[in-house]
């Protein structure tokens, strides 16, 4: 009888683990943002494009005379686009945003330092940025906020009529990735994401000798954000930044690194990523920082000290990446391309190793791409093959500086594409394929590095743009 008995709660247990298993999936698959495991692969859905929205691949918008800049997150990133902003041509702070007002005052002291005008608007506390963006004459909203605010305020500002640019990484998940690139293409306004990494000199050399065929055909690159944020902890408001490295294993942190290469392999026009795998190490370090921070034992930190990822892209290539923010270590973002014809490599010394007979207007026809060539052979190089945006803004830029120039190339190409009415050289599916790496490699991690299929931010049309085009106006 007690056999019986226990026979009948098995079944019924096994009928409860069958249902709630079956139930498990189907919310899953009703998710269209959501992801199936199937054949040992995580795989994620791409929702169809609703009716009322149009592919914002290539889009324009009407030029705008001076761009009216509404600026939210005044804090160290926030700060620095102050100090930048008075310089540029063709752009003008009207509004300034900070959960606190002595920010917002800093930041008004420092543009009338700078002999530029105030803005015009102020706001503080955790909603103003809403009637910042409630506002109908500013023209697009920059921000420099925590992370986790970032594709919240740029929805409210697109739906309120605002191009945005938004901090790297512009989403922290995949719903959120989606909520951009619906939202920019339901408003037909921009979504930029600040990935100022794309505009460092050796990167945007590089990117013009990729685009000129001087490495052939790009087969593998490498990028990697390794930088110890052991001095920066304490600069972070409210400590967002460690709790979420404290909270989420995966690489939080990618844009740095994929931005700049993926330029270079023409994602998303051309070629697109599709398959990855992610792996890290034990929080050695991070949890030793937390204790520092926390308590010993307070947190488990979650975070492993390096994460690697590796991408393979629809037409045969891989791609790189690594996180690196807590061991004692050089800076480098690798930036490093391999091709048919010749190599690149940035960190830890600029590189090239280039066979010689391909190349334009350089005088030497004997180089082995064996070998990096010498730094007065690469310099040559890298003269004759500068990016044309870099002949007119170089000497400004690194007057400006902002990490030696780069941001403020970054803003000049948003501001001068903007007046010009030019589609912007980051468009709305860059800021989800480069963010997206952080929900998927954590995904990646989480089930014991299985490879994960990307979602198509692009539905389909990842091949229909010929290569990348930095637009000009002349
Ligand atoms: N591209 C780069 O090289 C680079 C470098 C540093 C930081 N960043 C990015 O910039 C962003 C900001 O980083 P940070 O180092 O300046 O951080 P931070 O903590 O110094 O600044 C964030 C600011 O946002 C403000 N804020 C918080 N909630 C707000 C709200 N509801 N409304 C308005 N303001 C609010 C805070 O008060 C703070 O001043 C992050 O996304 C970060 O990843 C990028």
């Amino acid at each position: 009888m007690t056999i019986i008995k226990n026979k009948e709660t098995m079944k019924n247990s096994f009928l409860a683990i069958a249902l709630l298993a079956v139930l498990a999936l189907s919310c899953k698959q009703a998710d269209p943002y959501g992801y199936v495991v199937k054949d040992n692969q995580i795989v994620y859905n791409t929702p169809p494009r609703p009716a009322d929205q149009q592919s914002m691949l290539g889009f324009a918008a009407e030029p705008i005379e001076n761009v009216r800049v509404g600026l939210i997150g005044l804090g160290d990133r926030g700060t620095g686009a102050v100090y930048r902003f008075p310089y540029q041509d063709y752009a003008t702070v009207v509004a300034l945003c900070d959960l606190y007002p002595e920010r917002v005052e800093n930041a008004q002291k420092i543009l009338e330092e700078l002999g530029a005008p105030r803005a015009k608007y102020e706001y503080s506390g955790e909603e103003g940025y809403k009637q910042l963006c409630e506002r109908d004459d500013i023209d697009l909203v920059y921000l420099a906020v925590p992370w986790q605010l970032h594709t919240p305020i740029a929805v409210y500002a697109m739906e309120h009529g605002k191009h945005v640019a938004i901090e790297v990484p512009a989403a922290t998940s995949i719903k959120e990735c989606w909520d951009l690139v619906n939202t920019s293409e339901r408003t037909r306004k921009h979504c930029m994401m600040l990935e100022n990494c794309c505009y460092d000199f050796f990167e945007l050399t590089c990117l013009n000798m990729v685009q000129k065929g001087v490495f052939g055909e790009i087969v593998h690159a490498e990028g990697a954000y390794c930088h110890n944020l052991d001095p920066y902890w304490d600069v972070y408001q409210g400590d967002w930044r460690m709790i979420y490295n404290r909270e989420h294993h995966g690489d939080v942190y990618p844009t740095h690194g994929i931005g700049p290469v993926c330029q270079d392999l023409n994602i998303h026009r051309g070629d697109k990523m599709d398959v990855l795998v992610s792996m890290d190490t034990d929080a050695f370090s991070g949890q030793e920082a937390a204790d520092k921070r926390y308590g010993k034992g307070a947190y488990k930190y979650a975070n492993g000290d390096n994460t690697t990822t590796i991408i393979r892209t629809r037409k045969g290539k891989t791609i790189l990446v690594e996180h690196c923010v807590v061991n004692p270590r050089p800076y480098n973002r690798m930036y490093q391309l391999t091709g048919t014809k010749g190599f690149a490599n940035k960190y830890p010394n600029e590189g090239l190793a280039l066979g010689g007979k391909h190349l334009e207007n350089v005088a030497y026809d004997d180089l082995d791409a064996e070998t990096y060539m010498s730094d007065a052979e690469r310099d040559a190089v890298m003269e004759a093959y500068k990016h044309p945006i870099l002949k007119d803004l170089e000497e400004k830029a690194r007057k400006v500086g902002g990490h030696g120039g780069m941001d403020f190339i970054m803003d000049y190409r948003l501001f001068y594409c903007l007046h010009f009415g030019l589609p912007l050289d980051q468009d709305v599916y860059d800021a989800a394929e480069w963010s997206s790496l952080v929900e998927l490699t954590e995904m990646s991690i989480n089930h014991g590095s299985m490879p994960v299929v990307m979602p198509d931010f692009t539905r389909g049309e990842w091949d229909k743009m010929d290569g990348l085009t930095l637009a000009m106006a002349e």
